[in-house]
């Protein structure tokens, strides 16, 4: 729709509020858009009540549009993804990790010059300061790859002070050049620094980058290669990593990819703000879901479990992880596609046993009246987990895959709310209902409030509460 249109439309389709406080009414005027129509919260403020605005009330989001964006479009309820226009599925098809990271960073698919270019800036990142390596040494043998990842994000913004915006001013993100840079830095580097975490655990060298693999193969290689003059991963195995990566590089704004933008709109460093959605991603309801149903598919254990698992989910006692979603009403397309893929994998590396448990509890949620009245279907995470086990990860390492390819995302949310007119530091309202206005009350005067203050012991903490001190 042309600007013309949108604004006739703007002006045809309207609320009328009438506040019966106070008697006065406005209109409110309803913008159109491929998703939904949506009015501006802020015209509420209109109607004013002993001097305070009218406000909307959402915790979680459930309703509220926070930004404007061309990255990606979702149709919840018929069930599409298409990044910057064009359908997963043709990009799962066709195209490569490195090639969708352009297109959601830049907006268009690049030429062959231009992926040329993109691929070996990307290549040439791949190096991680070796302080940065020697750190990520220092963490614990049993450490969560998450937790490694997480604080080597935010650590290296500690070695590019002369581009963090708290120390080199806040104008420094309106230099493209640097922008790039940091964009070439996180992408090239984010295999090395998820590679690392993996060798840490399984107590082995870091391995340094290849220098002529592709950005997933390279992955696998810094994986897995031990003493080998020459390591190359199975082609089959890349290209499924390589689709996994397609499907999880964007999903507009989730709580990580939206958190992106909330940290970045502080000015903080975008190391920062890729750590912290990083943090938001870990969680067992987001990126960490995938862990979760590899953890439930192991409990369930076998079969015969499933019915009981089922009724625990429907008394409410359990979720049933990898099931639902917040935008999606229908089977997640991603979804479709991981099926897919296991099957593929386990060509090569066998089937996986607990495929047969993860089938059989699809089968019966689909057909659950319980499941169908609520609208759950898989998402993407109900079946990448048991590829991830096929392919020989451990299970903490599942949010780590899917941490990689969701960095282009979040870079690609980074650099458009950079250069969004709009973008205002977030500062959500609340509604507060805590005490009225009363004064300090000296230790000796105050009454005692039942507060609980408990809180757990170990064992150890227990027996040393039994020795005698002095
Ligand atoms: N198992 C059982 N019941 C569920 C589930 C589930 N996985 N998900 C939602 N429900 C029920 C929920 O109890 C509620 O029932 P009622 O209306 O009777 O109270 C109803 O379905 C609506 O759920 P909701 O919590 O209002 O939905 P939401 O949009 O707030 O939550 C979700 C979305 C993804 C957090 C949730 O479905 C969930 O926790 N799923 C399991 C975790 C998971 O698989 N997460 C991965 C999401 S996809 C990857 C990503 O984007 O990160």
């Amino acid at each position: 729709m042309n600007r013309l249109a949108l604004y006739a439309n703007q002006l045809a389709h309207h609320l009328t509020i009438t506040d019966n406080r106070t008697g006065k009414t406005i209109e409110v005027p309803i913008s159109t858009s491929r998703e939904s129509d949506f009015i501006h919260a802020t015209k509420l403020g209109a109607l004013q009540y002993q001097g305070q605005p009218l406000r909307v009330y959402d915790p979680g989001y459930m309703n509220t549009i926070c930004c404007t964006s061309k990255i990606s479009y979702i149709d919840g309820d018929k069930g599409i993804l298409e990044y910057r226009g064009i359908p997963i599925e043709e990009l799962a098809e066709k195209s490569t990790f490195v090639e969708v990271a352009y297109l959601l960073i830049n907006g268009e698919l690049p030429s062959k010059s231009q992926l040329q270019e993109w691929d070996e800036k990307l290549r040439k990142h791949t190096f991680i300061h070796t302080d940065a390596s020697q750190m990520m040494k220092s963490f614990r043998y049993d450490a969560h790859p998450m937790g490694m990842l997480i604080s080597t994000l935010a650590a290296i913004s500690t070695f590019h002070p002369e581009v963090n915006p708290a120390l080199a001013g806040e104008g420094v993100y309106k230099n493209k050049d640097i922008v790039n840079k940091q964009i070439y830095r996180i992408l090239g580097s984010l295999p090395t620094i998820a590679s690392n975490s993996f060798r840490n655990r399984i107590g082995r060298e870091h391995n340094m980058p290849h220098e002529n693999m592709s950005y997933v193969e390279n992955f696998l290689y810094m994986l897995d290669k031990l003493n080998e003059k020459e390591y190359k991963p199975h082609p089959k195995i890349t290209r499924a990593l390589e689709v996994l990566f397609i499907l999880h590089a964007e999903h507009e704004l989730n709580c990580s990819t939206a958190f992106v933008r909330h940290l970045s709109s502080s000015g903080v460093d975008i190391y920062t703000a890729i750590a912290g959605a990083a943090g938001a991603l870990y969680g067992p309801k987001h990126g960490g879901a995938n862990e979760a149903v590899l953890r439930m598919l192991e409990e369930i254990g076998d079969l015969k479990n499933i019915p009981q698992f089922i009724k625990d989910v429907k008394d409410r006692k359990k979720l049933l992880m990898g099931f639902g979603h917040r935008v999606y009403k229908n089977y997640d397309p991603r979804a479709k596609i991981v099926k897919q893929i296991a099957y593929q994998v386990f060509e090569i590396t066998g089937k996986e046993p607990l495929i047969e448990i993860a089938i059989e509890l699809e089968k019966i949620a689909l057909s659950d009246p319980y499941f169908i009245q609520r609208k759950l279907y898989p998402n993407v995470d109900f079946y990448s987990g048991v590829i991830y086990r096929a392919l020989g990860f451990p299970t903490d390492m599942f949010p780590v895959l899917f941490t990689i390819p969701r960095v282009a995302g979040w870079l690609a949310h980074w650099k458009e709310y950079l250069n969004d007119k709009e973008n205002n530091i977030v500062r959500p309202r609340q509604n507060y209902v805590g005490p009225e206005k009363r004064n300090y009350v000296p230790v000796e005067q105050r009454k005692e409030f039942p507060i609980y203050l408990e809180s757990n012991k170990s064992s150890r903490q227990k027996r040393r509460e039994t020795a005698t001190l002095s």
